[in-house]
């Protein structure tokens, strides 16, 4: 059958490439499925025997990869080889937004996408169909496919062919695999029938047809940053309207289900938090705004823009609250932040909300003691930029990581909830405030504490969109 890929071969291993590979290996036995990365330690990582330590933590992960790793799915340094030796390859590398040079804070960084059409364009052999799995700006199937037929050209002798789709991903973290066992649709991009089938077919393995969308390619790259800027501006939304109700007497809890229940706006994405963080909504956004200021739309650039710069200001605005209720100064007062990942259920940090509000605290002296269930030491110092350190008397503006949330709180002055971990959300408040130091005061950003629990006793709680 024509229609049939016997080898994928994925280039990136990470958050998106490892699951969404794992999964697709278990739905098509009959697919040996190979993901490489340049990064040795993560593959190696990938490779570990214990299942604690693989490089993403996702619940319900470790189930699959002791299920399909080793059968037909794969971990391999081996890059060449690899490519060589597949019919399709998805890349799904790194797309971060740029730090430098033009374009800077706003377009995405596409040099990993372009190392990897240039390791397609030299490995490949015979007929191999690239997938953009990357989150990428519109166009960015153009620069693979002039890569991909440069090689031809400079190459006589092989008689490679190509054919580019796009197939971005939807999966949120944390929900990773049910998202990639049931999503609410796959999305195609292109213009080559034939690849298009094979790719339908792959998908087939488990997703019903009806959810298997096909749009020309350029469409299926715009969709994908819309997405998600619609989805953050949902959150941004919603935040906006927890400051008001701050203001007024309002819930925003209550004001969630009233307008949820409209099922024009829809009960999902409405819960207001310290801001949304995740490595793509905003980098997703900035580069939604700067493609939009390259085709001189500038009403269209500022409108998204908004999206972030409410969310920045929802950080900051926390952290003022903080600061505020603690007298107008948190010098060398003990802090306990409950949560760094962005959000529960993932060891991911990148643009986390608590990075922020930590720097905020420490840089207005405050001493921190940081807590995660999921996220190490290490991690929080990379984030950070700043050692850990115990708690020195003389010293401000310090941090340092409490795997026990009852050592943590001992005499600390408040506590900040950041992330919905299922651990914060019953937490024995009379014990905890007999050991922090009076007042005391509890800040809850993702509005998880039972407020009753804390009425018995004399801890101050503040919650985000309602006071
Ligand atoms: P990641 O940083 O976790 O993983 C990317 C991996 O690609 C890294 O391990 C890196 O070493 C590797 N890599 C870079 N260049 C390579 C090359 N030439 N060959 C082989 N490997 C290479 O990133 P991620 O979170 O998995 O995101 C990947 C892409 O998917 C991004 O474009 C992102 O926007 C998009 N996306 C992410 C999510 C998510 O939840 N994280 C969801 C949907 C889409
Ligand atoms: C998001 C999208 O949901 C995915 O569809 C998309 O594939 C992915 O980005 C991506 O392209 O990377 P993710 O960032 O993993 O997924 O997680 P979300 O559940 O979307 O949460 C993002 C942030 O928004 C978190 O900080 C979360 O706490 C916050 N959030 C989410 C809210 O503040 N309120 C909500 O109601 C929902």
């Amino acid at each position: 059958n024509v229609n049939i890929v016997k080898n994928i071969c994925c280039l990136g291993a990470g958050y998106v490439g490892g699951p969404t590979m794992a999964v697709l290996a278990s739905k098509c036995p009959n697919i040996k499925v190979t993901v490489v990365d340049i990064d040795l330690n993560k593959i190696a990582a990938w490779n570990n025997q214990n299942l604690d330590k693989l490089p993403v933590f996702e619940p319900g992960l470790d189930k699959i990869i002791s299920k399909v790793r080793g059968k037909n799915l794969f971990f391999s340094n081996d890059i060449e080889k690899s490519i060589k030796d597949s019919e399709l390859v998805f890349i799904s590398v790194n797309t971060p937004t740029k730090i430098k040079g033009f374009g800077a804070f706003y377009a995405s960084d596409l040099k990993w996408v372009e190392s990897s059409a240039r390791q397609v364009a030299k490995y490949a052999s015979g007929h191999t169909i690239v997938v953009e799995k990357s989150t990428v700006p519109v166009k960015t199937a153009e620069l693979i496919k002039k890569i991909l037929k440069s090689s031809n050209s400079s190459n006589k002798k092989k008689e490679n062919s190509f054919s580019v789709l796009s197939s971005p991903e939807f999966l949120a973290e944390g929900s990773a695999i049910n998202d990639l066992i049931n999503p609410d649709r796959v999305l195609i991009g292109g213009d080559n029938e034939e690849s298009i089938k094979k790719l339908c077919a792959i998908y087939e393995n488990w997703i019903p047809k009806e959810k298997i969308l096909v749009t020309n390619i350029w469409s299926s790259e715009l969709s994908k940053l819309t997405a998600n800027a619609f989805l953050a501006q949902r959150i941004s939304s919603i935040n906006s309207i927890a400051a008001i109700c701050e203001k007024t007497g309002a819930e925003i809890k209550e004001v969630s289900a009233a307008i949820g229940s409209d099922t024009r706006i829809g009960n999902k994405f409405l819960l207001s938090s310290p801001g949304f963080g995740g490595s793509c909504f905003q980098k997703d956004i900035l580069n939604l705004v700067y493609l939009s200021r390259y085709y001189g739309l500038d009403h269209v650039a500022k409108y998204w823009e908004n999206v972030i710069s409410l969310n920045n200001w929802q950080k900051e605005r926390i952290s003022e609250v903080i600061v505020d209720k603690l007298f107008g100064t948190i010098t060398g007062k003990k802090i306990v932040l409950l949560g760094f990942s962005f959000k529960a259920n993932t060891n991911d940090t990148r643009e986390s909300p608590s990075i922020d509000i930590a720097k905020n605290l420490l840089e207005n002296g405050a001493k921190l003691v940081i807590n995660d269930p999921r996220v190490s030491n290490k991690q929080i110092e990379l984030a950070l930029n700043q050692p850990s350190k115990e708690i020195d008397h003389n010293v401000e503006g310090i941090w340092y990581y409490e795997e026990d949330i009852l050592e943590a709180v001992k005499s600390a002055d408040a506590i900040v909830i950041l992330t919905e971990w299922q651990e914060y959300k019953n937490l024995n408040w009379e014990l905890i405030s007999k050991s922090m130091r009076k007042p005391s005061w509890v800040f809850d950003t993702r509005g998880i504490i039972n407020r009753r629990e804390i009425d018995v006793t004399p801890i101050n709680l503040w919650t985000l969109g309602k006071g």
